[in-house]
């Protein structure tokens, strides 16, 4: 497909400003510049088209199933969308005076009110971009309250090797130490090995329950008392959270701080680089670091606050709101009753499909029951007929699914994660089982076929390493 500079004819386009009817103010002399801007010139028509063809070439929860693990691709209700692009909260400036944008102040109340609830924390801060950047001010704030307490041997933070690539490394952001816990041979956390690790020189445990590989730490209890034993506190991953909402709470099982992707959990679709949430819960001993914007008073009477030993703003302003209120529409409009019931939904839709590949014949990372997703290892059918997770996962988007993650968690070899989500129908799962038990007896009959795919796509298999490692990031005139 041509990009738009090769599309672009001189001279083409439209002039759709007015004429000037102020008086001209030229800028100092050298701040203009010199030659016009190589800007694409086209006609709108053919701009839209040029835009719709590569919307047709993606793929979205919209177009069809979308089984990415550790993302929760879930089919989030339109109305959500739709409250967030209400005029008063899109027309509404940061800078405005607190006192005439209450009802906004009140989304931030109701929506910290009911996550309190939900995660069992008693503050909720809604600066955070995205989940690994509420890692990061959940770090700091571990930091600041070892710092208050003169505490300063507090180095390392404890993180289980099954980890999400984002904990270790915002942890070394922070400017912590990472240290690896093993896991056990059925992906629980090793809690002997915890113990031993655990010590002086501990700030805090990162762990994500459920963990990547879909497993429920019945042993949580243990493991974040072990952590406050030490004098360690628990940060807790609340990306999974889509499997326990409303069930299981954080803050019940030893957390002390949490952040959850509000856009994985809470009606904003993950992914494509949009703005996100990382909104992160603490307990009372926590509270008083919290970046500066807390919200408090009471309805009509709202304002910000900032904690009294605030680490600072992690992000200008205050979040990104209109995730704040497609998550506090979602919560609303779900109810008490609907939010866990999504949570049930998640787990076994994801128990439907493990189990049904499992019976035809792929094989489960960790066998058992697993909550909103699982992982596969293909680990043996890549020794027996050379076929690989990736070209399992590529042969999947010639059936007209999304590729599951792929090689994550690093702990298990030849990785398949799928999550499949509470939104997607029992028709879609029986559809899905038979693409991939359709790939499973292709691999055993002609291997070579699935080393080729995708066949269907515009693009079949680019060279990965080449794209990360040499990216053409700007057009060469
Ligand atoms: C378990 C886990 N933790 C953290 C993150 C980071 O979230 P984000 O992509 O919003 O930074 C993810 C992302 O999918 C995740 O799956």
């Amino acid at each position: 497909m041509k990009l738009l500079f090769e599309k672009s004819v001189p001279g083409r386009g439209m002039d759709i400003l007015p004429p000037l009817d102020v008086p001209d103010c030229p800028l100092e002399a050298g701040l203009a510049r010199e030659k016009a801007l190589r800007l694409p010139q086209m006609a709108e028509g053919d701009l839209c088209r040029h835009y719709r063809a590569l919307e047709k070439r993606a793929h979205g929860v919209c177009d069809g199933f979308y089984p990415l693990g550790s993302c929760t691709m879930k089919y989030n209700p339109k109305i959500d969308e739709q409250m967030a692009a209400l005029d008063g909260f899109t027309g509404v400036h940061p800078l405005q005076d607190a006192k005439d944008a209450q009802g906004c102040l009140e989304v931030y109340a109701r929506a910290e009110a009911s996550l309190k609830e939900i995660t069992g924390m008693d503050a909720v801060t809604f600066q955070p971009a995205a989940g690994a950047h509420g890692e990061f001010l959940g770090l700091l704030l571990i930091k600041a309250y070892h710092h208050d307490r003169g505490d300063l041997a507090r180095t390392k933070i404890l993180v289980p090797d099954a980890a999400h690539g984002t904990n270790p490394a915002s942890a070394t952001m922070a400017g912590f130490e990472v240290v690896s816990v093993p896991s056990t041979a059925n992906g629980r956390v090793d809690v002997e090995a915890l113990r031993a690790l655990a010590g002086a020189d501990t700030a805090g445990l990162m762990l994500t329950n459920p963990n990547t590989l879909g497993i429920f730490d019945e042993n949580i209890l243990e493991i974040t008392k072990v952590v406050h034993e030490a004098g360690g506190l628990c940060y807790y991953d609340g990306a999974n959270l889509n499997a326990v909402m409303g069930i299981a709470r954080p803050g019940d099982m030893g957390f002390d701080v949490v952040h959850l992707n509000l856009h994985k959990t809470f009606a904003t679709p993950h992914g494509g680089g949009g703005p996100g949430s990382g909104a992160v819960g603490v307990k009372a001993l926590l509270r008083d670091f919290l970046p500066d914007g807390q919200v408090v008073g009471e309805a009509g009477n709202y304002r910000f606050e900032r904690p009294k030993k605030s680490v600072g703003r992690v992000k200008e302003f205050y979040g990104n709101f209109g995730v704040v209120v497609k998550a506090l529409c979602y919560m609303l409009s779900l109810g008490a009753e609907g939010v866990p019931e999504a949570a049930t939904g998640a787990v076994l839709n994801a128990n439907y499909l493990m189990h049904a590949l499992v019976e035809g014949g792929y094989e489960a990372a960790v066998p058992g029951i697993c909550m909103h997703e699982f992982v596969l290892t293909l680990e043996k059918l890549k020794h027996e007929t050379g076929v690989s997770a990736l070209d399992v996962a590529k042969a999947m988007i010639d059936r007209g699914i999304h590729p599951p993650t792929m090689y994550f968690p690093l702990i298990v070899h030849e990785a398949l994660m799928l999550e499949p989500t509470e939104t997607e129908s029992r028709e879609t799962l029986d559809e899905c089982a038979k693409a991939m038990l359709d790939i499973l007896k292709e691999a055993h009959t002609a291997p070579e076929t699935l080393h080729a795919c995708p066949v269907t796509t515009p693009i079949g298999r680019p060279d990965e390493v080449k794209a990360a490692r040499n990216p053409v990031l700007k057009y060469e005139f």
